[in-house]
């Protein structure tokens, strides 16, 4: 699944034909509980699912799954040059991390000449609005070039959670300076079957406003 509008990879296609999986060694970045590997190697792929957070593997590890977990920065990552075929994220790492071009770059280095990299993160028009799913967040409230990081922190000021923002042209101009050729940015829409309502998602944003910009990069 790329994102909450429900688009998933059996319709979307965006890591090539799912009978050409077979045998793909994917890096899932920023796996959380590793869905999109459990996925992956039921398609026959050899997924390796990567994420800083030991909590959120230990959920991958309890689920379970035939492929390796790996506790690591996407920005430094354990891995050999040229070592998988794909490289996938869905909102994982890229929204988290200062540097993204960083996390792009070491990408680039693990995936072999004509792999492919596609990562979804929150569209960047939404951080102009608040985040509410009624008409609350259909009003401006914020800059859309302003990229001072949202940061929430604990009793002790030390940040407990942090969100990078950047415009639509950073983002491709991070994977362009990184490397990657940028052959598709998908906009999913909102699916009239998802009626679903959490956090700042809901059909009624969902019909005006984008909610997820993925991005399909190939490493030539
Ligand atoms: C919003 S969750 C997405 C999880 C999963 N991809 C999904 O679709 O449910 C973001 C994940 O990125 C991970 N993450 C954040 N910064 C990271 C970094 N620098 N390196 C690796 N993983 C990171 C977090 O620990 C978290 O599990």
């Amino acid at each position: 699944m790329w994102g909450p509008e429900g688009l998933d990879e059996v319709e979307a296609e965006l890591l090539g034909p799912p009978e050409e999986l077979k045998g793909r060694d994917v890096l899932e970045l920023g796996a959380g509980a590793a869905q999109c590997s459990r996925w992956l190697a039921a398609q026959g792929a050899r997924p390796v699912a990567l994420d800083i957070s030991h909590r959120q593997l230990q959920h991958a590890l309890r689920i379970g799954g035939p492929f390796p977990l790996v506790c690591a920065d996407a920005g430094a990552l354990p891995f050999a040059d040229g070592s998988f075929d794909l490289a996938c994220s869905a909102y994982g790492a890229l929204p988290f991390v200062a540097d993204p071009r960083l996390v792009l770059r070491e990408v680039r280095r693990v995936l072999r000449p004509g792999g492919r990299l596609v990562f979804s993160v929150t569209h960047p028009i939404r951080w102009a609005f608040p985040d509410e799913p009624g008409p609350e967040g259909l009003s401006v409230s914020g800059s859309y070039f302003d990229r001072t990081p949202y940061v929430e922190q604990d009793e002790e000021g030390r940040a407990v959670y942090v969100e990078h923002h950047r415009t639509l042209g950073d983002r491709v101009r991070d994977v362009v300076a990184s490397g990657f050729r940028l052959v598709d940015l998908v906009e999913p829409e909102w699916p009239g079957w998802n009626t679903s309502e959490w956090g700042g998602w809901s059909p009624l944003r969902g019909n005006l406003i984008p909610g997820t910009a993925i991005f399909v990069c190939v490493r030539d």
